[in-house]
């Protein structure tokens, strides 16, 4: 059995996290010691309304359950309210070290009836809600030279989903802001990761049929918590999380057809090996990426 992982004194900010998989995120680092920002609008799962009282709720279960938290009701998907989420942990902490970036809502339509009310929002929540939260954050994280920042994707975005053009934008978009920051942040210890859960939770209570008694939300938060634990090592990864299963998603890169000539009829021709799999190597970022290039136009 290794060590348990602990956050003395370390603070987090979970957006998201009056209910849901932010919830459990918040009580799970908060039992081993962290000291958490419980971020929620409280709205419906399509983001209209507001509730202060849902952060306000995993704030008190919180503490009866012995630890340190503060709510904090202020909406991601603005640049002051970001602003303002990260200035709640500085004021009531006064530090960030963690960030989970987790808040979302749905307004699914098949993409031919997609309208920008739809589009919008969803973007603004999960995408810019992201960088507005993130952004606030990073420059007390490059400051003190440690960062820890988890961010929510989808496989509805990484792999494709009908009705879900808006989001699955948003969530794929999350991939690469997080390659990003993880390039960017290596040099200040600071990590940034990706997860693509899938849980039962009032968001998907009525998608996930026979799954759904096997896909609690509780099974999402240890890895959030690992990847947001001082020992993490990896960065810029994506992890499939679902029901006590946990999984690496990696982009690979064929070997593909290399043709002085290329021409529209040689690649038609050669297509077995432009998508051929074997052999494929995963760049971990653009860097990697030009040395094949290299290797194969040398
Ligand atoms: P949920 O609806 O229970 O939780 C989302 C929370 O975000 C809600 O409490 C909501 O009030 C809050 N929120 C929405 N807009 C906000 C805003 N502007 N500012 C602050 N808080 C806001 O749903 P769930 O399932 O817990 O979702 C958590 C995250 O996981 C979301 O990003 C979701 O897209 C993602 N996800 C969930 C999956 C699942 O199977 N449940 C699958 C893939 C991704």
């Amino acid at each position: 059995m290794s060590e348990a992982l602990g956050f003395d004194g370390k603070v987090a900010v979970i957006t998201g996290a009056g209910g849901g998989l932010g919830r459990e995120h918040a009580l799970m680092m908060a039992q081993r010691g962290a000291l958490v920002v419980v971020n929620d609008l409280g709205g419906a799962v399509d983001g209209t309304g507001s509730d202060k009282g849902a952060a306000e709720r995993v704030v008190d279960e919180i503490k009866e359950a012995g630890g340190e938290a503060v709510a904090d009701t202020n909406s991601v998907a603005t640049v002051e309210g970001g602003t303002a989420i990260v200035q709640s942990a500085i004021d009531a902490f006064g530090r960030i070290d963690i960030v989970v970036n987790n808040a979302g809502i749905l307004r699914d339509k098949s993409f031919h009836n997609m309208t920008p009310d739809l589009w919008q929002p969803v973007l603004d929540v999960h995408l810019n809600g992201a960088y507005h939260v993130t952004s606030a954050a990073w420059p007390h994280m490059r400051e003190q030279g440690y960062g820890r920042i988890v961010s929510t994707a989808s496989g509805a975005g990484i792999f494709g989903n009908f009705g879900q053009a808006n989001y699955g934008a948003a969530k794929m978009a999350l991939v690469g802001f997080t390659r990003v920051l993880a390039v960017e942040g290596a040099s200040k210890n600071i990590k940034a990761n990706v997860i693509a859960p899938v849980a039962r939770t009032r968001m998907t209570e009525d998608l996930l049929g026979p799954l759904a008694d096997k896909v609690g939300p509780q099974f999402v938060s240890p890895i959030v918590t690992y990847l947001a634990h001082e020992s993490c090592e990896p960065t810029g990864r994506v992890f499939s999380v679902a029901g006590g299963r946990v999984a690496e998603i990696f982009i690979g890169e064929g070997p593909g057809y290399t043709d002085e000539n290329l021409s529209p009829e040689s690649i038609a021709e050669h297509w077995d090996e432009v998508t051929n799999q074997d052999g494929y190597v995963v760049p971990t970022q653009m860097g990697d990426e030009i040395g094949v290039y290299l290797k194969y136009l040398s």
